[in-house]
């Protein structure tokens, strides 16, 4: 699908995007976009932007640029964007080595993802799928006073691992919605103007002991991967709730189904999967799980901005100017 622009930019896309960006980028670019509902294979992506002599490619999660797609890409291709804010899926020092600059999505979608964040939260502790399945399954006797018991989150201890963008507009809203006390672990610790009343804990079982409720924001790097295993999650107070709103990887799922399962831990919010767009099939069994189809971003506000920023950044690089949102 190429359209007939000669202006802007010749930008090759992996998956349809909402409509406004799909009219925005068409008015503006010369483009192809993968008008399938489908991940392109790594040859697919090398051919068209072969084809096309794409400047620009713009490349979701789900893709793997590798580096050894990235060594197949022609010449012409000065950036990959990605329409995430996770760039796990792209080897940035395979894309440096090339000259080629990669492009995120940071800020724009902290809000709807810290949102999506708390309805993980409050979906497991009001233990949201149980209920749902008393409506759907016809099974309700009407109001009961022992009927799906949970667990407020008022006032209750919030322990962030990962106090980035999205972490702290997670504690933003714990904090100030839901006066909760909210405790983190991170990297580094965070200026004062930044902590805004959250407490440091230098090393993580420190925070996994006041964790009542626990949610993972952290990317995923080598550092993180399988972070919430058997042996943290021994560490977090019994009948914890655990939410993730990062990268599935950051979870040992059969030790996260295992605590769940025996109620070592009360509940789960999931929005983010190993292996996706499998799940592990024990999550399906279990009724004190809440998940979510990984749309942390999915609010049509957040999906346009995503996309302005990035097609801003690729005009701004191509003009010589700096970006904010560059990773390379
Ligand atoms: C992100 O932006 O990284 C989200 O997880 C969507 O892929």
């Amino acid at each position: 699908m190429t359209t007939a622009s000669d202006q802007g930019c010749r930008i090759v896309v992996t998956r349809t995007l909402p409509g406004a960006l799909m009219d925005l980028i068409r008015s503006s670019h010369r483009c192809w976009i993968n008008p399938e509902e489908r991940t392109l294979t790594a040859a697919e992506v090398a051919h068209h932007a072969s084809a096309l002599g794409a400047e620009a490619l713009i490349v979701m999660a789900m893709d793997r640029i590798d580096a050894q797609l990235i060594q197949t890409l022609p010449d012409c291709v000065r950036v990959i964007a990605t329409y995430s804010v996770g760039h796990d899926h792209i080897d940035l020092e395979a894309a440096r080595a090339r000259g080629i600059a990669v492009l995120s999505t940071p800020d724009v979608l902290s809000d709807a993802v810290a949102d999506l964040g708390m309805l993980l939260l409050l979906g497991a502790a009001r233990r949201a799928y149980e209920a749902m399945q008393l409506l759907y399954g016809g099974k309700w006797q009407g109001w009961s006073p022992t009927q799906v018991i949970g667990r407020d989150l008022t006032r209750a201890r919030l322990g962030i691992l990962g106090m980035g963008r999205i972490g702290r507009a997670v504690a933003a809203r714990a904090r100030h919605g839901f006066r909760m006390e909210v405790h983190y672990h991170n990297r580094s610790r965070l200026g004062d103007g930044l902590e805004d009343g959250a407490i440091f804990h230098d090393r993580l079982p420190d925070l996994l002991a006041v964790s009542d409720f626990l949610m993972l924001a952290a990317p995923s790097s080598p550092a993180t991967r399988g972070i919430l295993g058997a042996e943290a999650i021994a560490q977090l107070p019994h009948g914890a709730v655990v939410a993730n709103v990062s990268r599935g990887d950051l979870v040992d799922d059969e030790a996260l189904i295992g605590a769940l399962r025996s109620g070592r831990l009360m509940a789960a919010g999931l929005d983010v999967f190993n292996g996706e767009p499998s799940i592990h099939p024990g999550y399906l069994q279990l009724p004190n799980v809440f998940l979510q189809p990984h749309q942390g971003s999915s609010t049509i506000e957040t999906r346009i901005k995503m996309g302005t920023l990035l097609l801003d950044s690729i005009e701004r690089l191509r003009a010589g100017r700096p970006v904010s949102n560059r990773l390379v």
